[in-house]
């Protein structure tokens, strides 16, 4: 055997196994600003069909509805307080069937829920002497409020004053007024307040309990003729 010959183990003859190439990295593609990525959103939501929304445009839009629907709720809050309201009842118009008006010349009838008094005077009840002046008769509202310090005033028919029977006395002060609510006796300084009053074509009244008048010597002028 020769020197230079090297014994060999098996297998070792073999070619060295060859290195597997491992292709390079493509280079990074630079930073896409932002039109690019808005107009790939835009390209994808085209393809897709459906809109895409993000994080941020997500809060934005919670954020501003509800700014929206809490504006809207104030407005209509405050629409609801300023609307004018049709009133029911005291300070509204109250209507007063052809059955509960009084005849001329009878007892008061007292409206409770429009806080006076309908009275149907004859062209001589209204005025007392020197008080007041008399009209023609007809129909009037005497608000119940007495003007002295606001005593609910109430008719007494059995009340005798000045040789005349039936008055509007007042319990507090004792003012007394004429079925035509001049002030004859008392304390308060002018006569009892009147209502509007409209009469209808089928008998029934309307009272304005919104629209009084402060009580003067022409309460019986006042009056409102009423021939259902
Ligand atoms: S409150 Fe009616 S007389 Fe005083």
């Amino acid at each position: 055997m020769a020197e230079d010959e090297v014994t060999k183990q098996p297998g070792e003859d073999a070619a060295p196994a060859a290195e597997v190439a491992v292709p390079a990295a493509p280079p990074a593609a630079p930073l896409a600003n932002l039109d690019d990525r808005v107009r790939a959103r835009h390209e994808r939501m085209a393809r897709g069909g459906a809109y895409e929304i993000s994080r941020r445009g997500f809060l934005r839009g919670g954020f501003f509805g509800a700014m929206g629907l809490t504006l809207l709720a104030t407005g209509y809050s405050f629409w609801n307080f300023m609307w004018p309201r049709k009133l029911l009842g005291f300070g509204g118009v109250l209507t007063v069937s052809k059955e509960r008006v009084p005849k001329p010349g009878t007892e008061p009838v007292r409206i409770l829920e429009g806080k006076f008094w309908l009275v149907n005077i004859k062209p001589d009840e209204g005025a007392f002497g020197d008080f007041g002046e008399n009209g023609k008769g007809g129909l009037l509202a005497l608000y119940q409020k007495c003007p002295h310090l606001g005593c609910t005033v109430p008719w007494v028919g059995t009340f005798q004053f000045q040789g005349q029977t039936g008055w509007f006395r007042c319990p507090c002060h004792g003012s007394t007024y004429t079925k035509g609510g001049v002030r004859v006796f008392g304390p308060a300084p002018r006569p009892l307040d009147t209502m509007l009053v409209k009469v209808n074509s089928n008998g029934s009244v309307e009272v304005d309990t919104g629209k009084i008048t402060q009580g003067a010597a022409d309460n019986p002028k006042r009056a409102v003729p009423y021939n259902a």
